[in-house]
């Protein structure tokens, strides 16, 4: 029987698809969440754990070769790097000979608060003496749907930083593509995965607008500091553009309903 893949953040947006791209290809998977109750799924070993106080990780790690680490907690990300030391070390207690981490085109040149975890992330995983693979990926189109819809609460207009690009690339693609790296040996840095297109803000936020049949005026605003100089160097974006899907086939297939 082949070996089992962990998964973290199982029950997220990218991880949750990539629970069911490696049971599509028969991979025996273990999937992790802190939810009391856990899920319920065909063929699928759901463990309870907590990355951050190390709560049930010794049985999670246990038998595993390899780990794909999609877990994140994006509302507290400074909790994102002890989870990782955590998840490191149960990796080497148990003896994984790859851990497989998505992250985020651009770590490297944009100084946002959330992107430095990212990257020291990464730099944990490269100095862990545990074979690994790293996937930057752009944005997901859930990400700009939600951010469109908490941004319209704001009656009349609709705020975009201005002079910023992005590629949404489908998080089912990037699931199959971290699958991929797990069923390989580890690569190190991988290459990029973006999207089909690249889009100014303002076209993005124009057609989820008419995608949700609501009228607000994008205005692009200045974001300030380095951060905002980072998203506005085009640093979101890779020439890595291998994603098929596209983001009008997300906005007809989620939003224009
Ligand atoms: N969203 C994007 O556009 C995008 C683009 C590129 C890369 N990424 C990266 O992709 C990854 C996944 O993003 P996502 O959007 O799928 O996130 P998400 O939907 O918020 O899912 C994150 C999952 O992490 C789990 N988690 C949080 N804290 C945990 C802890 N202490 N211990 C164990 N599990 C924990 C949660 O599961 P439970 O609540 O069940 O425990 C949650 O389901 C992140 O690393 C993100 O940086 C995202």
């Amino acid at each position: 029987m082949a070996d089992v893949v962990l998964v973290t953040g199982a029950t997220g947006v990218l991880g949750r698809e990539v629970v069911a791209r490696a049971r599509a290809l028969g991979m025996p998977v273990r999937a992790l969440t802190r939810r009391a109750e856990l899920p319920v799924g065909e063929g699928v070993e759901w463990v309870r754990g907590d990355l951050l106080t190390g709560d049930g990780l010794a049985a999670a790690f246990a038998g595993v070769r390899t780990v794909i680490h999609c877990a994140t907690d994006i509302r507290h990300p400074k909790n994102d790097l002890p989870g990782f030391e955590r998840l490191l070390a149960a990796a080497r207690t148990a003896g994984v000979g790859h851990v497989v981490n998505i992250s985020i085109v651009g770590v490297d040149r944009i100084p946002y608060f959330y992107y430095r975890i990212k990257l020291a992330g990464e730099r944990l995983l490269a100095d862990s003496g545990i074979g690994w693979s790293n996937l930057r990926a752009t944005q997901f189109p859930t990400l700009l749907d939600s951010a469109f819809g908490a941004l319209s609460k704001l009656p009349g207009l609709l705020l975009v930083p201005s002079g910023t690009v992005c590629q949404p690339v489908d998080q089912r693609e990037v699931a199959e593509r971290l699958v991929e790296l797990a069923q390989g040996a580890p690569v190190g840095q991988a290459p990029e995965l973006g999207g089909p297109t690249v889009y100014p803000a303002e076209r993005l936020a124009e057609s989820w607008l008419a995608a949700a049949g609501k009228r607000r005026r994008v205005l692009a605003v200045r974001v300030p500091g380095r951060a905002g100089a980072g998203f506005r160097s085009g640093a979101l974006t890779t020439p890595n553009a291998d994603g098929v899907r596209s983001w009008e086939e997300y906005l007809a297939a989620e939003v224009a309903r």
